[in-house]
């Protein structure tokens, strides 16, 4: 019998999988029974890779990181095909709640100089500006310095990078991916993160350009729209191979009756 430790992991992943599997079926049936058909679903990331990466890099071997707000998903590339997926529970959201408690700000206001003066790490921060932020309660605003936001973001960065080594050590694909990384959804746009996980990880790292519709207006071309764009691109792809397949189907019917 194996011993507990090692059991424990095994029933925990069956039972987050049965979960995950009654969420999703949840969902499809709530959204059949508000009158919106679901013709097919999709994981996240895979429908990011279909608008951020090129035929090369899939070749080469890449790994697409998608940085929502709770959590961050990827999908490794490799032989121009799926390697692996996966998710570490590290987004964008915990950068700024460790702010907002580390500098005793509303978390709204946390988000707000996150997004304009939040650099990766230390190292990276070319000015240490001073930064006036608001203040919980009815107490004034203050001044803080922009090495300060730094260093609340700094060991979460670090944290965040040793998930994705381990994911990707566990998968066996951490010396796979000589094409780098492709990052992804808002969080990806954290000042000095791209520079971060280059010296990490010794590998190219790049913040997706979301492509492929026509006439895509610009804002669109940004991180966060990553998803939606695959979403919409996966769709047309899966549209266009449904009524390939009818038509060989047809074919092969009228060819059949043609012989008899
Ligand atoms: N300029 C920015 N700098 C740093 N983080 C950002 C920036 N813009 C958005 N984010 C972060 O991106 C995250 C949301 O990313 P998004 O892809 O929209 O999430 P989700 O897919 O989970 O809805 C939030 O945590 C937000 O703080
Ligand atoms: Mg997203």
């Amino acid at each position: 019998m194996p011993p507990a430790t090692s059991l424990f992991p095994r029933t925990a992943k069956f039972y987050t999988y049965c979960l995950t599997s009654f969420l999703w079926t949840l969902t499809i049936t709530a959204a059949n029974r508000a009158g919106i058909l679901i013709s097919d679903t999709v994981v996240e990331p895979l429908a990011s890779a279909e608008a951020c990466l090129t035929q090369d890099e899939r070749d080469l071997g890449t790994c697409l990181l998608d940085i929502g707000g709770g959590t961050t998903e990827l999908v490794v590339y490799g032989g121009g095909v799926v390697r692996h997926t996966g998710a570490v529970p590290v987004g964008g959201d915990h950068f700024t709640n460790d702010l907002a408690v580390g500098l005793r700000t509303p978390i709204p206001e946390a988000e707000r100089i996150k997004r304009h003066h939040g650099c990766a790490a230390a190292a990276l921060l070319h000015e240490d500006v001073a930064i006036e932020i608001a203040s919980v309660g009815d107490r004034p605003p203050r001044t803080i310095f922009a090495r300060m936001l730094t260093d609340v973001i700094e060991p979460r960065a670090q944290e965040f990078l040793a998930l994705i080594r381990d994911e990707m050590r566990r998968a066996g694909l951490d010396s796979q991916i000589p094409a780098g990384f492709v990052l992804s959804g808002g969080g990806a746009r954290l000042t000095g993160l791209v520079e971060m996980m280059e010296q990490a990880f010794h590998l190219p790292v790049r913040v997706a350009e979301p492509r492929g519709l026509v006439d895509m207006p610009e804002q669109v071309e940004q991180p966060e729209y990553a998803t939606v764009v695959g979403l919409v691109l996966y769709g047309a792809k899966a549209r266009r191979t449904h009524a390939l397949r009818s038509t060989n189907f047809v074919a092969k019917l009228k060819a059949m009756f043609a012989g008899a």
